[in-house]
């Protein structure tokens, strides 16, 4: 039994009251799901390796000045978020056609887009997170023409930032799924990052192999889930070694 507030259980995560008025605490399940939850199964140690992942993929982001809700990891499942109001949509940039981009207009998987491409899902599990168009997004005020604008530049800065770093240790980065929150600074507010950037939002496929190391390995079983989110950490440079330490920095991939 916890003994903080229980603020609200997803699929994948839950968030508790944090210490300080603002503040949550993040903590992430083993729990994998996949088809708007048809699929279900626990993964022992899926949980750590997300919050370790989202952790150094926030930092990243924070580092170069792209907002984001993550403050510090406080352990090996939990870390001290911002709070915000989230917007209701699901924000996914694609490089490399995959999924459903793929099945909706009959593109070969793998194709290279001919620029990145920004899409949004209206968040709600009961209708299976349908894809919308700007037009039912500020009619029906899920978010605003400028909060449009804000949410497509922060994906596409989001998508530099992925890009490059997954290049660097050899992974190609196809697509991956963002969700935003809204806060305020006094009168002026603004978007910010939120939820978390892990193999189970983003398609990440080897370099040179293209071996799929992300959640399409558990949705299409093709293979150890542990083994893949391990291997991208790893890459990463943000494995703990046998004596718990992390070693620092990515390992480049030639
Ligand atoms: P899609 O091709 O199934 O639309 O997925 C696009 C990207 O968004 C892919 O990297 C997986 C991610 N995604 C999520 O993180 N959550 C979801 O609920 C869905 C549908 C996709």
């Amino acid at each position: 039994m916890s003994r903080r507030r229980l603020v609200y259980e997803g699929k994948a995560k839950i968030l508790y009251e944090g210490p300080e008025p603002g503040t949550l605490i993040q903590y992430f399940k083993d729990d994998a799901t996949a088809n708007n939850a048809e699929k279900h199964a626990v993964v022992d140690g899926k949980g750590v390796l997300n919050n370790r992942i989202s952790e150094h993929v926030m930092n990243g982001l924070n580092g170069i000045g792209v907002p984001t809700h993550f403050i510090r990891r406080l352990n090996m499942r939990e870390q001290l978020i911002r709070s915000c109001e989230m917007i209701p949509l699901e924000i996914v940039a694609r490089n490399v056609a995959a999924g459903s981009l793929s099945k909706r207009l009959g593109i070969d998987e793998g194709e290279t887009l001919p620029r990145p491409i920004i899409e949004f899902y209206y968040k709600d599990d009961a209708l299976g997170d349908p894809m919308v168009a700007e037009e039912h997004i500020t009619a029906f005020n899920w978010a605003s023409q400028q909060d449009l604008d804000d949410l497509v530049a922060l994906a596409l800065r989001v998508n530099d930032f992925l890009s490059g770093m997954f290049m660097g240790v050899g992974i190609r980065l196809v697509d991956f799924k963002i969700e935003a929150g809204r806060i305020w600074d006094g009168d002026f507010q603004r978007l910010i990052v939120a939820d978390e950037i892990s193999p189970d939002s983003c398609r990440l496929w080897d370099m040179k192999s293209g071996e799929k190391l992300d959640k399409d390995v558990f949705r299409k079983d093709l293979g150890n889930l542990i083994d893949a989110y391990t291997e991208v950490a790893r890459r990463l440079g943000i494995m703990p070694d046998a004596s718990g330490n992390v070693v620092a920095g990515p390992k480049l991939v030639h």
